[in-house]
């Protein structure tokens, strides 16, 4: 990638409170398909026949199938340098936040902490009459799949669309944006709210905001760098800059 601004890096280390946004981009180089790109997840299936609440009323071994094999990706998947250099940013900030879409938990495999995973995670399972939540990283045998305590369906512990996200992580997620005196946003299309929301709010406070997509999005215009590169190469960048940086 070309150079990056030398001014950006200066302000991303000066950085008091740093904040990362993720999308479906980050792990890309890791195998996964994106939603919205070219031989994305939506060209194939319609989001309202696999991630509703009502598609799951009516047809839930369809959707059980339809994460199945996104789990099953996903089992196969690494973290790539994208998810890497953001465990390794996450040690130099003094305060630093990493909020995502992603539902894939790579970040966590490559050493993140504290991930504010703002749409659920593909290992978290929910009973639906109110048994609780648990993580389930076993290989699904019966669809749909049922709570091991009730018998009850079960469902992915996924935030669907028309599903309002868990407030308590979603509060922090926008405490920590208002905070945030710099920004990354990656290799997310910044459509999907109120994810896309958090940029508002650090456009708002005048927070250095620098979005990493090899497309343009909707805030490339209005936020403070957009660099129009793959999060791999660019966070490689970043990092190698961090060192040459005051
Ligand atoms: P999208 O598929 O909407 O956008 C992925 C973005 O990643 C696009 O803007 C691509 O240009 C960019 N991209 C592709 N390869 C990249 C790379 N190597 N490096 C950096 N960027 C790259 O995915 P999200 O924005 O994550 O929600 O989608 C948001 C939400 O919509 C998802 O969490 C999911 C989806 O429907 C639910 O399922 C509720």
């Amino acid at each position: 990638m070309k150079a990056w601004p030398k001014e950006a890096v200066k302000k991303l280390k000066a950085a008091h409170s740093l904040f990362v946004l993720t999308g479906a981009g980050v792990s890309a180089a890791s195998g996964i398909a994106t939603f919205r790109d070219a031989g994305g997840l939506w060209e194939n299936v319609k989001p309202e026949d696999v991630a509703t609440p009502e598609a799951f009323a009516r047809d839930p071994e369809r959707v059980w199938r339809w994460y199945d094999a996104r789990r099953r990706r996903v089992l196969q998947a690494q973290p790539n340098a994208a998810h890497r250099v953001l465990a390794w940013l996450e040690t130099q900030a003094p305060r630093f936040c990493l909020a995502t879409q992603n539902v894939d938990g790579l970040h966590q495999a490559a050493g993140s902490r504290g991930v504010l995973e703002l749409h659920g995670n593909l290992w978290l399972v929910r009973c639906t009459q109110g048994c609780g939540e648990w993580e389930d990283r076993h290989e699904l045998a019966d669809f749909p799949y049922r709570c091991p305590h009730c018998k009850a369906l079960a469902r992915p512990g996924v935030v669907w669309f028309g599903e309002a996200l868990d407030a308590g992580v979603f509060e922090k997620a926008e405490q920590e944006a208002m905070r945030a005196d710099a920004a990354l946003v990656i290799g997310t299309s910044s459509l999907v709210y109120p994810a896309a929301g958090l940029i508002d709010r650090l456009l708002e406070r005048d927070a250095l905001v620098v979005e990493i997509n090899p497309e343009k999005t909707p805030f490339s215009g209005i936020v403070t760098v957009s660099l129009r590169e793959k999060a791999e190469d660019a966070l490689e960048a970043l990092k190698k800059a961090w060192s040459f940086a005051p």
